[in-house]
């Protein structure tokens, strides 16, 4: 069980000095637009994960005109109490740290802070490229299952060995085998996982609509046997060399949310798609906390941009039931004073710096 117990900023985007204490595990910044509030969740989200979930320009963290920034966080879980430190110079090198010590690689620093954070533009998991929700999936594979991300890196190796293969002209046939090996793995794994998500999100989604049905159905590109693979495999073949790219496998598995028992993507509107996302990211830290054991801590920026006042709560309470830090940010604190009054800490964020009620 990790939790957040103090941040500190230097110059990280319009965030100049700050230092905050949190006392409670429910926090919210609040205030107006373009004051700092997802400055100050993107930089924790960088802290975990290594890079933003807006930008992908380290040297945009960088407030304009300063010479280095820095963010770090003071955690503390049962055993221990630790730090992990972000710097950032003018020229865009990045160093992090382990209680003060510079890390040789990030890979130390992974894991040490898990995040599942919900952003405006997390529905873009439903309405989006099966691309994102391929990824959200191995997300939560990656926590229950040491050898998934290796069979992922085998796998795309010899994708892209085959693609090589096919522009070259060359015999792309050596690599069927093992593409269709790996591919089989990852796909059973794949159809594990949505087979475990499918009950949950019914559960969930029931609680929000309730004369509406959910469901989740993951199609493999190339099916779930060998023999279906190599013959979706040879059909495709005269396709494969014109273009010079496999069109067929798991970097191509589609994954469906049917409402109503149509795809979601094609009719749903743009709350509930933002609702069911929702749900799959509860869904994920459930999943996250079943398999590795960890407590990830929720990230939640623009609290209320979609839902009545009834179903922000219900969703707030399902997710403090988790007993898991929530960091939120939000425009408006009327909200959080009277659904959580004892329970929340408001921070008010004004032009980069912070006023604690
Ligand atoms: N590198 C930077 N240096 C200085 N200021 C920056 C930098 N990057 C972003 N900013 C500024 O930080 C401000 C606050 O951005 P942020 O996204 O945190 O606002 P917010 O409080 O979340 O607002 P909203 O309610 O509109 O989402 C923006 O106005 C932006 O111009
Ligand atoms: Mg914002």
């Amino acid at each position: 069980v990790s939790y957040i117990k103090k941040l500190k900023f230097s110059n990280f985007r319009n965030l100049s000095n700050i230092n905050v204490d949190f006392k409670n595990n429910f926090v919210c910044f609040y205030g107006k637009n373009a004051q700092g509030k997802t400055n100050i969740l993107e930089s924790i989200f960088l802290l975990a994960n290594l890079k933003s979930f807006r930008s992908s320009n380290t040297i945009d963290f960088l407030k304009r005109g300063s010479e280095f920034s820095k963010v770090e966080a003071v955690l503390e879980d049962n055993i221990s109490k630790y730090s992990v430190c972000f710097n950032l110079d003018k020229n865009g090198k990045r160093t992090f740290f382990l209680d003060n010590k510079k890390l040789k690689s990030i890979k130390n620093i992974i894991n040490r802070l898990m995040i599942v954070s919900y952003t405006p533009d997390t529905y873009n998991l439903i309405i989006g490229e099966d691309s994102k929700r391929r990824k959200f999936l191995d997300k939560i594979i990656f926590s229950l299952d040491s050898k998934y991300l290796e069979e992922l890196i085998n796998y795309n190796k010899v994708l892209k060995n085959r693609n090589v293969s096919l522009k070259e002209g060359k015999n792309f046939h050596i690599w069927d085998d093992l593409l269709i090996k790996y591919a089989l793995i990852i796909s059973s794994k794949r159809f594990k996982i949505v087979e475990i998500i499918k009950k949950d999100l019914k559960r969930l989604y029931k609680k929000f609509f309730e004369n509406s049905s959910i469901d989740i159905v993951y199609k493999p590109s190339l099916g779930f046997t060998k023999i279906e693979a190599l013959s979706k495999l040879k059909k495709q073949n005269k396709k494969d060399k014109i273009y010079g790219f496999s069109s067929l496998g798991i970097h191509r598995d589609k994954i469906e949310i049917l409402v109503n028992k149509q795809e979601a993507k094609r009719e749903i509107s743009t709350g509930q798609a933002k609702l069911i996302s929702f749900i799959l990211k509860i869904l994920k830290i459930e999943k996250i906390r079943e398999f590795s054991g960890k407590n990830p801590i929720f990230i939640y920026d623009d609290v209320n941009v979609f839902l009545d006042e009834s179903r922000l709560f219900k969703l707030l309470e399902i997710i403090k039931e988790k007993d898991i830090q929530i960091i939120a940010s939000s425009v408006d604190n009327s909200l959080f004073k009277s659904l959580f009054s004892d329970s929340v800490q408001l921070i008010t964020v004004s032009e980069g710096s912070l006023i604690n009620e």
